[in-house]
């Protein structure tokens, strides 16, 4: 495997630490974000920047002339509410946008492709807890319908493009540079909230659980990606990894480790469950770690300085 690499969403909050990543192990390292979400001080020192929207035929050409190895795909519509209320939009950007690219990758002779897809939405409510790669798919929002459409697209052309593609299934991801507005961001809302002295909002009884991955573990499984051997098969899970740390913990858990961890009390605020929320989510791990050689390293309440700390060096 070569050394350079295009990381699309690099302004956002997974994809800058992915490029950092490679940067530190030495990679020519290239960032492919529109902004719209990411911010140029989040792409690390030592990449180059290409401002460009995955729908384009610019980025589709960056992509085809760049002479790339790696192909990272972290840029996307990334909020469940939106794609609910505006699905072509979501749609637009998660399977054109990355169709786009996937055509610029078969042209410009790129050797793998790694999507950023979620093993929180693809399996819908699973029957089995730690949910295990091979689980029946079943999303139940659109974005859950343009991730898995992604990972199709992902399989059959990297099968017509001649390269290899690698689908990372991530559980719920947590650390620096986690946009406490986005609704994912539940850990950042906590600590954010906290620090303004503001009540946490918890939706239902807050038993319902979610496996939590800190970021940097993240970018680790994506260099192992980059540089481990990936048997590619004929279905989409052959060449699929779940990410995540295969522990389930409550809101109310949550709450409680993020009020420890910042030494303060948490007032709780319950409101109505959400519709449409999973219970509980959690994934099994053991194929990352046998074929990756991958497995989380971080303890949670780590991860949770590291943001916390994060949080008031940009608060000053
Ligand atoms: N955060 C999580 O817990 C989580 C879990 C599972 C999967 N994912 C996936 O990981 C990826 C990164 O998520 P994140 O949490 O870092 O989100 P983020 O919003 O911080 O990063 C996404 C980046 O993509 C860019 N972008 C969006 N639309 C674009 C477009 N049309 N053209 C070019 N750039 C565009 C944004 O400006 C942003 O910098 C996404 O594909 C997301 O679906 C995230």
């Amino acid at each position: 495997m070569g050394r350079r690499v295009l990381v699309t969403g690099g302004a956002g909050f997974i994809g800058s630490h992915v490029a950092e990543a490679y940067l530190a192990d030495g990679w020519e390292v290239t960032v492919l974000d529109d902004l719209s979400r990411g911010k140029e001080q989040n792409i690390p020192a030592g990449a180059s920047f290409v401002r460009a929207d995955i729908r384009s035929p610019e980025a589709r050409e960056a992509v085809a002339t760049g002479k790339y190895d790696v192909l990272n795909l972290h840029a996307a519509q990334i909020d469940v509410r939106v794609s609910v209320t505006n699905p072509a939009l979501d749609c637009a950007t998660n399977v054109l946008g990355l169709v786009n690219l996937l055509e610029g990758a078969g042209a410009g002779n790129v050797k793998r492709v790694i999507f950023a897809s979620s093993g929180g939405v693809v399996y819908g409510d699973p029957e089995v807890i730690p949910t295990a790669e091979t689980a029946p798919k079943g999303p139940i929002s659109p974005y859950g319908v343009s991730k898995l459409s992604g990972e199709y697209y992902l399989k059959t052309l990297s099968i017509l493009g001649g390269f290899q593609g690698v689908a990372m299934r991530y559980s719920n991801v947590f650390g620096p540079r986690q946009d406490p507005k986005s609704e994912a961001g539940v850990v950042s809302i906590f600590v954010s909230r906290l620090l303004e002295g503001q009540p946490l909002t918890v939706f239902g009884d807050g038993t319902q659980t979610r496996d939590y991955v800190y970021v940097k573990d993240v970018a680790r499984a994506n260099m192992a990606a980059s540089a481990m051997d990936v048997p590619q098969g004929d279905d989409i899970d052959a060449s699929a990894f779940n990410i995540a740390t295969a522990r389930e913990t409550s809101v109310l858990e949550l709450v409680d480790a993020v009020a420890a961890a910042m030494e303060t009390r948490a007032d709780v605020e319950h409101a109505a469950a959400r519709p449409g929320e999973l219970f509980r989510s959690s994934l099994n791990i053991d194929k990352a770690k046998s074929v990756l050689q991958w497995e989380p390293q971080a303890q949670f309440g780590d991860g949770l300085k590291d943001l916390i700390t994060w949080f008031q060096q940009e608060a000053q």
